[in-house]
């Protein structure tokens, strides 16, 4: 891993990734190609470590003549692929963006990474590698009682998102079995941590409640996630780029497993105890139960034994150390918080989102 394209590195966890390699792997050059979606914040790389060593490129991964020239100019052997369309609510609102970005998107990336690596052999096979970032809900919902889902588990992508993922997941195993291409995947749980858009759950959570609006929880709250520090998922990936074995992939999971009211309540447990003056205190008065979203999977759980075991990695921060971090980094950012949801798109969002949707759905 020298040169490394990095896809959508302005977002959340690609733009947590970048933090993460620039501190951890002095050799490694990045490029970091994000078109800037509402998700997509150049806040994310203020104050980067080492900025020399990483160069942004504004463009989109379905452009084939903006990747194939970075490929070339920049001589990439590792492509690390975050890029996509994320929220599962836009994507029941419009799943179009999602079969776009995420399906056409990874295709471009793949057939780019083909023609420079296989067809024109410009580096070492074993040199190279291209990693793709997905997701446990291509694996559907558990019922109570069901196992923890492992890499063998089949597919069963319930919303448009998961679907989109899904195929992408398909497009690099097949790149890989009839191409050769030398490639990993992940499938990672729900992530938290500094820098989330605030349109999932616990930013969302964290900004309502510091400035007193309601906290909508989706139907009975009893739906269950397994969720993780940013930072582990970042190592976790990084291990797997460069000792995961090729045409593998690996599951990677928090061994968190609290229903969402919980969470939202040790989000208001925490902020009662931080900010004991606000006017909010006790935030859990803010709790609102508002209509189910369409679809709405009931459980993940991921079964990380071969991550562990051929990799040695589990995850390090515990779900409340990391909330507590977590909101933290929200309270003490307040340039970041203005710029994100200040802006007139995210309030469009909430306004389509939640003003319309209507109460409980239980
Ligand atoms: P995010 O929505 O915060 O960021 C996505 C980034 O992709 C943005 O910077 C956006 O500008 C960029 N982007 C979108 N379309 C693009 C295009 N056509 N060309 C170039 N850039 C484009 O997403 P995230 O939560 O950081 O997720 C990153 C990846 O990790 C995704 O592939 C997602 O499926 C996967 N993932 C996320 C989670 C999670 O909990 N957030 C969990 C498992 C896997
Ligand atoms: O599991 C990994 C996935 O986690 C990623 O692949 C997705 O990109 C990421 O968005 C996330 O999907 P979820 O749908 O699980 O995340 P979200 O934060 O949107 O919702 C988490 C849970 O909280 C879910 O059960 C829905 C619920 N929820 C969410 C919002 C935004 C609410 O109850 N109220 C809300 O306002």
């Amino acid at each position: 891993m020298k040169n490394v394209l990095i896809t959508g590195g302005a977002g959340f966890i690609g733009s947590n990734f970048v933090r993460y390699l620039l501190e951890t792997e002095p050799g490694v050059r990045i490029v970091n190609l994000d078109l800037l979606t509402y998700a997509g914040r150049p806040e994310n790389l203020q104050d980067l470590p080492d900025p020399a060593r990483h160069l942004f490129v504004q463009g989109d991964i379905c452009d084939r003549a903006l990747v194939d020239r970075l490929l070339r100019e920049h001589t990439i052997d590792t492509i690390v692929h975050f890029a996509a369309e994320t929220h599962v609510d836009r994507s029941i609102l419009g799943p179009g963006q999602f079969v776009q970005t995420n399906i056409v998107g990874t295709f471009t990336l793949l057939e780019a990474a083909r023609q420079y690596w296989i067809v024109e052999k410009s580096l070492p096979l074993e040199a190279v590698r291209f990693h793709h970032v997905s997701t446990d809900e291509v694996f559907g919902s558990l019922k109570p009682g069901e196992p923890a889902w492992t890499e063998e588990t089949p597919y069963a992508p319930n919303s448009p998102y998961a679907a989109s993922k899904a195929s992408s997941d398909h497009l690099v195993r097949s790149y890989h079995h009839t191409y050769g291409l030398p490639a990993t995947i992940s499938n990672c749980s729900n992530n938290y941590g500094p820098r989330q858009f605030p349109e999932k759950l616990i930013p969302l959570m964290i900004l309502n409640a510091t400035t007193g609006k309601p906290l909508p929880v989706y139907g009975d709250g009893q739906q269950i996630r397994d969720w993780l520090y940013v930072e582990d998922h970042c190592e976790a990936i990084s291990l797997i780029v460069r000792k995961g074995r090729v045409g593998q992939t690996y599951n990677i999971g928090g061994d968190n497993q609290p229903p969402n009211i919980q969470i939202i309540h040790t989000i208001c447990d925490i902020l009662d105890e931080l900010q004991p003056q606000s006017p909010h205190t006790p935030h859990e008065k803010l709790i609102t139960p508002v209509a189910d979203r369409p679809g709405h999977d009931r459980r993940y759980d991921m079964d990380i034994h071969k991550i562990n075991a051929e990799l040695g990695w589990k995850p390090r921060q515990t779900l409340h150390d990391g909330l507590l971090h977590t909101v933290n980094w929200y309270l003490t950012h307040p340039d970041w918080v203005a710029s994100v949801s200040g802006n007139s798109e995210y309030k469009a969002w909430v306004e389509q989102n939640y003003t319309k949707r209507g109460e409980s759905g239980k």
